[in-house]
């Protein structure tokens, strides 16, 4: 078996968790799930960036200090995973003494290696991004993200000479075509270091919320600096309880496309300088828009939609745990843009939820409790279901070990289908009872057992009830995936009706 890490961005707390924080989330838990699911050693990170001037910003306007804001907002992001299920294995806040021992670590090997110098820098900067910009790349002077006023920053830094890691960066990019993905976003990154590279300022004097630089007590590191080395704080970088060995070769950084100059250029640069591998794959993900525009705090004070109303926590509670999840992973492909709307959910959760998994589980019981006496038969060997599900299984996991949910959740859903058609050909319910209907309703039950192998890590807790209504102990999880998702396992059992799993949506219109 193999090991697996994976990491989510992690979340500035400048403001609560909205439903695109949750997609970054939602995504790189059922990655976890799917590697815990086939065996792997899985450790799944995600976390919150607490320093920097737009959080000290916030902070002052709650009339809180800094560390009071921070672990007030960063609990509101650890409640939102715990209602979505995320079942990550460590929480990292940059406040913690681990991270700064690590950071300083980290950044004084660079600095002794000799890529950091002192000299003095003067640009215009952008408080939301926490990024400089040059004149360029400004439109008008205002943030090409946030479309702010950029404000004219001078001050004596620190700098980490990024200009040197160009060759080597394109080399290792060469070397390693997988490295970014998709590859639409490993050429942007790469054009980006083709036009070559500028020294990047990396400490602070005009702020104190920030990791202290430790050869100069006067300046604190700049917040994306000490952030991009939160992925080796959790493995342990320079302190006792290292694990940087065991782990950093199956690193996996799952992030939005609005940070990819950072993790493709800067952090692999910055691994380099410190003697270290850069990560082994960064997998870009797009945004969710609504009404094509990018989720911000920015976008709500201008009248447009209310965060507040698509907060996980709110989210969850009108559509369900399971649906809100696989609307995440389902709706667009990773990668790619989605559109996010209350109408898409409801969609997604009336025809792939309600018609198709709910209604093929209710129907199976109803027939099972009418013909079978309740009691699950086991399947055939040569059920024409059965290359249905194989096809199913092998293109599922395919899927999800390429990082493609969209393709992953397709690929099972083809199995309800194909399912519901074969009940609707062979019309069990018009059976008498007896060999018959057995035959059919075994394939049937083998193939929702399969199915909620299956889609466990998007839906975990509907798999789970799922299980236990075809009479099956424990949870899809138990074993691992190679030794269950394999045709004719069904071992039959008492199969239960229950409460529709989930109960349709009448349209508002
Ligand atoms: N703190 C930095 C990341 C540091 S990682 C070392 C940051 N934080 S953030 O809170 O602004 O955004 C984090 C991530 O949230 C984004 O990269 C993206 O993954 C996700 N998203 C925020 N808004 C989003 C959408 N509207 N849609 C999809 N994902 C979005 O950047």
């Amino acid at each position: 078996m193999g090991r697996f890490y994976i990491t989510t961005p992690i979340y500035y707390v400048n403001d609560a968790p909205h439903v695109g924080h949750a997609y970054s989330t939602v995504n790189a838990d059922a990655m976890a799930r799917w590697h815990r699911l086939v065996g792997d050693d899985v450790k799944f990170l995600t976390g919150t960036d607490e320093h920097g001037q737009k959080v000290a910003d916030a902070a002052e306007k709650n009339g809180l200090t800094p560390q009071e804001w921070t672990d007030r907002t960063s609990a509101r992001f650890r409640e939102a995973w715990d209602a979505l299920g995320i079942s990550y294995d460590d929480f990292i806040r940059t406040t913690e003494p681990r991270h700064y021992e690590s950071v300083q670590k980290f950044l004084t090997a660079i600095y002794e290696n000799g890529y950091i110098y002192k000299d003095v820098y003067k640009g215009l900067y952008c408080v939301s991004c926490e990024d400089y910009y040059t004149v360029e790349a400004s439109i008008d002077g205002n943030c090409p993200i946030h479309g702010r006023p950029l404000t004219e920053m001078e001050e004596e830094n620190w700098f980490f000479r990024l200009s040197a890691f160009e060759d080597k960066l394109l080399e290792y990019y060469d070397r390693h075509p997988g490295f970014v993905t998709p590859e639409t976003k490993r050429n942007e990154a790469y054009s980006f270091i083709k036009g070559g590279l500028r020294d990047i300022s990396i400490t602070r004097s005009s702020i104190s919320w920030g990791v202290p630089v430790p050869w100069d007590e006067k300046h604190v590191f700049y917040v994306w600096y000490d952030a991009l080395i939160n992925y080796m704080t959790a493995i342990g970088y320079g302190r006792a309880d290292n694990e940087v060995e065991d782990w950093w070769p199956f690193s996996h950084h799952l992030i939005g496309k609005e940070i990819i100059r950072f993790h493709c250029v800067w952090w692999p640069a910055m691994c380099m300088a410190a003697g270290l591998e850069p990560p082994s794959h960064v997998q870009v993900h797009g945004w969710l828009l609504v009404g094509g525009q990018k989720l911000s705090k920015t976008m709500a004070q201008e009248g447009g939609v209310k965060l507040t109303d698509i907060a996980p926590v709110v989210l969850t509670n009108e559509f369900g745990v399971d649906p809100i999840r696989y609307y995440l992973l389902r709706e667009a492909v990773l990668g790619n843009d989605g559109e996010f709307s209350h109408e898409g959910i409801t969609a997604r959760y009336n025809t792939d939820l309600a018609n198709n998994l709910g209604n093929l589980v209710a129907r199976v019981a109803t027939v099972v409790g009418s013909k079978c006496s309740g009691l699950g038969p086991t399947p055939r060997a040569d059920s024409s279901l059965r290359v249905e599900a194989e096809t199913a299984i092998r293109d599922t996991a395919a899927a999800w070990d390429r990082f493609a949910p969209q393709s992953a959740l397709e690929a099972t859903w083809g199995l309800i289908g194909a399912t519901n058609s074969y009940l609707e050909r062979l019309a069990p319910w018009k059976m008498e009872p007896g060999p018959e209907v057995d035959a059919v309703m075994g394939d049937a039950l083998e193939a929702i057992r399969l199915v909620t192998i299956l889609a466990t890590p998007a839906m975990p807790g509907v798999c789970d009830e799922i299980w236990h209504r075809i009479g099956l102990s424990g949870s899809p999880i138990d074993h691992s995936f190679q030794q269950i998702a394999i045709w004719g396992l069904y071992p039959g059992g008492s199969v239960e009706k229950g409460d529709p799993l989930f109960p349709r949506i009448k349209s508002e219109s």
